[in-house]
């Protein structure tokens, strides 16, 4: 019995939730001209042959069942240096990418400046998944800039992994 309501308490399963580490991505696409993204530390890859990520969208989101329209998402993995980036695109300000550098891609798919890697994608496939679905995306082109470390998601803070790939 104490197991379950354990389990059911939202606070302590994002309490345990927070024990794994992760990166923070910002998914984000041009809808009719604007910018529009939100973040999101569920991002992991999937697949090589297709080459595919994915990443965990809450049924709460208000801008997902917007961005979702656009034709090509684009993902960055945030650099160490970029938490303002995260927190402005989980915020609520009318306009997230007002202090955060961006460009698009020929698709429309919107990645930032300064970014640790970025991917080009499309929806592949949605999966239900209690409260949240789980995205599947196709990745049409990346880059990587090895020399600099990302931003890391712990314990609901973000930390600094200011090292780069050991060569
Ligand atoms: C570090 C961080 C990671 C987040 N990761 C996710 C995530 O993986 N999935 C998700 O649905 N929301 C995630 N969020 C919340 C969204 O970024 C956003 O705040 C939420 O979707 C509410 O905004 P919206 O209504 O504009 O979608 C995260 C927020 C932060 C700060």
């Amino acid at each position: 019995m104490t197991v379950i309501a354990t389990v059911r308490d939202p606070q302590q399963l994002r309490r345990v939730f927070g024990s794994f580490p992760s990166g923070v991505a910002a998914v984000a696409a041009l809808v009719a001209g604007e910018p529009v993204g939100i973040a999101a530390s569920s991002f992991t890859s999937v697949s090589l042959d297709p080459p595919l990520v994915s990443v965990c969208i809450a049924h709460t989101s208000t801008t997902w069942p917007v961005l979702r329209t656009a034709s090509r998402l684009g993902v960055s993995i945030l650099s160490a240096g970029q938490e303002h980036a995260g927190r402005s695109l989980a915020g609520r300000m009318p306009d997230r990418f007002a202090a955060v550098p961006w460009r698009s891609t020929a698709h429309g798919a919107v990645v930032l400046d300064g970014a640790r890697a970025w991917f080009e994608t499309t929806v592949e496939q949605h999966v239900r998944a209690g409260d949240h679905d789980i995205v599947v995306l196709r990745v049409h082109d990346l880059d990587a800039q090895h020399d600099i470390g990302p931003l890391v998601y712990y314990a609901s803070q973000f930390h600094r992994l200011e090292q780069g790939e050991q060569s």
